[in-house]
């Protein structure tokens, strides 16, 4: 299956999607970041993937990024379009036309933390577990239907680096494993659900 990485920074995720390619039947046909220095670029050049850049500032609009954004993923004709540390708001627009083929990975366990700082987050509300969860995405940020997650305990002496790292080692085997139900047709969204194998998630 043809798919298309969307990333905006170190593009860990990406690295980890990259190696497991093959063996996920997943052929990266490009990755596309907001951000010119986003060291993922660098990543998927080492492995021979095209790569682009859009900066996002050089827009005067959501609306007008993100039809470029679009633009260029459909010269890709993508069957998946992977989120993988893609930090931009996406417009409604967007998100529809994509609808139940963008997967986004969230550094929380959804419905829990939203948005930004999330491992700062769940160490001030006094959280004992933490974790990253896949979802489809749809118009609500980091609120479409969550496909899987991993969970962690949060130690009595973390701080949000050393629980952003152990919840990084996590992303990385999580997300190849739900791009596989993908791309093995078994996953998919149904109205708001997230359905594997016929059965709602
Ligand atoms: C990950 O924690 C991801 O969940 C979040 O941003 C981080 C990106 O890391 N959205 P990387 O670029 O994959 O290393």
């Amino acid at each position: 299956m043809k798919g298309v990485v969307l990333i905006s920074g170190s593009g860990s995720n990406l690295q980890s999607i990259i190696d497991n390619a093959s063996k996920i039947d997943l052929e990266i046909e490009a990755v596309i970041s907001n951000k010119e220095d986003a060291y993922g670029l660098k990543r998927a050049q080492k492995s021979g993937i095209p790569t682009h850049a859009i900066n996002h500032q050089q827009f005067s609009s959501r609306e007008e990024f993100d039809q470029n954004l679009s633009q260029l993923t459909d010269q890709y004709n993508p069957d998946i379009i992977i989120l993988a540390g893609f930090m931009r708001i996406l417009t409604t627009r967007f998100t529809k036309k994509y609808a139940g083929k963008m997967l986004n990975i969230h550094p929380s366990l959804l419905p829990k933390f939203q948005g930004l700082n999330t491992h700062q987050r769940a160490i001030d509300a006094g959280e004992s577990e933490h974790g990253a969860s896949i979802h489809f995405v749809t118009a609500e940020l980091d609120g479409g239907p969550v496909i899987a997650q991993s969970r962690i305990n949060i130690l009595a002496d973390d701080d949000s680096e050393s629980l952003a790292k152990r919840v990084l080692v996590e992303e990385h085997t999580l997300f190849p494993k739900v791009i596989h139900w993908f791309t093995q047709g078994r996953l998919h969204l149904k109205g708001n659900n997230a359905i594997l194998d016929g059965k709602a998630l």
